[in-house]
């Protein structure tokens, strides 16, 4: 496992299940988001001060689009990021934005904008 990847099932997860119905996933399994607005998916990562890749993995096996507001330590980053179709739920890809993370602990957080909640996700490499 590379480090700075930081696995969705081990983060702390609001309004969404832990599963591996779909293969594919690193670790032990992704979470589900709810299908549901404001549900979402936060990681704490230990950072050095000044701008990162982060990288969300996710599958959306549904040809509408699930989007997610990400925020740093509560500051949005992206508002309503998209996250289209891959073709099914076990084909993942890899959204990527840039971020600016503060020195020492940083919270990060994935938030479904729709009532069709997130797609579903792997992970978080920072
Ligand atoms: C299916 C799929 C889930 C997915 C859900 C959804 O139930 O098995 O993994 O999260 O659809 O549409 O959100
Ligand atoms: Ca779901």
């Amino acid at each position: 496992t590379p480090a700075g990847r930081y696995e969705a099932e081990n983060a702390t997860i609001s309004r969404g299940v832990v599963e591996s119905n779909h293969a594919g996933y690193s670790g032990t399994g992704f979470v589900n988001y709810d299908n549901a607005s404001g549900a979402y998916v936060q990681w704490t990562v230990t950072a050095a001060a000044g701008p990162v890749t982060l990288r969300l993995r996710y599958a959306n096996g549904t040809t509408a689009d699930r989007p997610m507001t990400i925020t740093v330590n509560g500051a949005t980053v992206a508002t309503a990021m998209s996250f289209p179709g891959t073709g099914a739920w076990t084909t993942w890809q890899t959204g990527t934005l840039t971020a600016n993370l503060a020195a020492g602990t940083n919270t990060i957080r994935a938030t479904a904008t729709t009532a069709n909640g997130g797609p579903n996700v792997d992970y978080l490499e920072v």
